[in-house]
């Protein structure tokens, strides 16, 4: 397909994409926050069935929502459902994986020195590790360890830490990361899809017929819906850390994931107790302090490139410049496939290196940059450019 009009097609998904996962997130936060906040009602509303009522201001209105103990006596003409938002979120993102990752397999996904070489069956292993993780989730939610909290917690770090040191061996450091993310955003669809929806819909069944609502499955939801409420950040972490190749470029990146997921899992456990009038800023302060000693321990081991014993020449630095950034970086790229300047950037000069230098370092240092290194770029001249991007102000 013609690169330029792939370019716009990804722009396309990825808004679509953006604020599909805007109204899920979105919707599903502000119910956490309103099951957790509601207050035992008066005893008028007590004696209808309420068990729980909130008042809130927002936008020009007060707001009175109340929330049934198990059913109205009837159900409502309108019953607002929320799925379609994580249906078209998961839809845009796959979409989106096919058109970045897929029909540029060559560059995109697969890993250098990986243990796939071609493309085709880097995308076949692609499809098998969402479908293998998504198994064994579903095998995992299903088990008798379901009812045990502590097993629940350990279990899901253990398939974190699976599924984030599968992806960065299978597939190149950019696309493992989104393999994580999208991992993860398929359990949480698959949940939704799969336990609460059907929960809901057997719920809404009972009413109608009169009949008592199934426990058992709503048990399930409940739990389904909290593994959706601690994943959403670290989904949120590893989407949007796709533009940081000091993360997913890291030589331990498949830990730092693991690691600041963690982090961000507390934070939100910080909020769930809050919602519920628990306020213990600690652990917020835990979960900050935490992100803060694993980057700087990231910052440590920054790469794996060893610098040159003596300063290169300029006229070097121009050569490795030409040969390994100007192909793509050029406003007019070589290189097939790319029609305009990646990501608006031009390296044509060591000047052009010179004006970017810490974006330069990150990018070579984390082996992002010269891209699935197509130009073959040797340990030594990244080693020079470094250096380079280095003694220059
Ligand atoms: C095969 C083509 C290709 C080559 C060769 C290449 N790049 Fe890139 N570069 C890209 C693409 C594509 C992007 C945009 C990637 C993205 O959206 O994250 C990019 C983005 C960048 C960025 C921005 C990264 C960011 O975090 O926003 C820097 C810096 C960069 N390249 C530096 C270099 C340097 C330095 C070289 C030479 C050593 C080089 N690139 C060689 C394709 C290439």
């Amino acid at each position: 397909m013609d690169p330029v009009f792939l370019d716009w097609l990804t722009l396309l998904l990825r808004f679509l994409h953006v604020i599909t996962a805007i109204a899920w997130i979105g919707a599903s936060l502000y119910f956490i926050w309103l099951d957790l906040s509601l207050q035992t009602p008066d005893a008028d509303k007590l004696e209808r069935g309420l068990g729980g009522e909130l008042w809130a201001i927002h936008g020009g209105g007060i707001y009175e929502v109340g929330k049934y103990k198990l059913a109205p006596p009837a159900m409502p003409a309108t019953l607002h459902w929320f799925k379609w938002e994580a249906y078209s979120t998961w839809l845009t993102g796959t979409a989106l994986l096919i058109v970045y990752f897929y029909l540029r397999a060559d560059v995109a996904l697969v890993k250098i020195d990986g243990p796939l070489v071609s493309p085709s069956l880097t995308i076949v292993a692609s499809i098998a590790y969402l479908l293998a993780g998504l198994a064994i989730y579903e095998a995992f939610v299903r088990s008798p360890l379901r009812a045990n909290a502590t097993a629940q917690l350990l279990g899901l770090v253990v398939l974190l830490a699976g599924a984030s040191a599968t992806a960065f061996e299978l597939f190149s450091a950019r696309a493992a990361i989104l393999h994580v993310g999208a991992l993860l955003a398929t359990i949480m669809a698959a949940n939704v899809f799969l336990g609460i929806i059907p929960s809901q819909k057997a719920l809404v069944a009972a009413i109608e017929a009169g009949t008592p609502p199934p426990a058992e499955r709503a048990i399930n939801a409940k739990l389904r819906s909290t593994h959706n409420n601690y994943l959403t950040l670290p989904v949120l972490l590893c989407m949007l850390s796709n533009h940081t190749p000091l993360l997913f470029g890291h030589p331990h990146a498949w830990l730092l994931v693991v690691a600041l997921s963690l982090t961000a899992v507390l934070a939100r456990h910080f909020f769930n107790a809050k919602h519920r009038g628990k306020t213990q800023p600690l652990i917020l302060v835990i979960s900050a302090l935490l992100f803060i000693a694993i980057a700087w321990a990231a910052s440590q081991t920054n790469s794996t490139v060893v610098a040159p014993s003596a300063p290169v020449e300029i006229s070097e630095i121009q050569s490795i410049v030409t040969t390994h950034c100007g192909v793509c970086h050029a406003e007019q790229p070589s290189q097939p496939g790319f029609a305009a300047p990646p990501g608006g950037y031009l390296f044509r000069t060591p000047a052009d290196i010179t004006a970017q230098a810490a974006l330069v370092k990150t990018s070579l240092e984390s082996r992002y940059m010269p891209l699935g290194n197509l130009t073959g770029m040797t340990d030594a001249e990244r080693a020079a450019l470094i250096q380079w991007s280095d003694i220059t102000p």
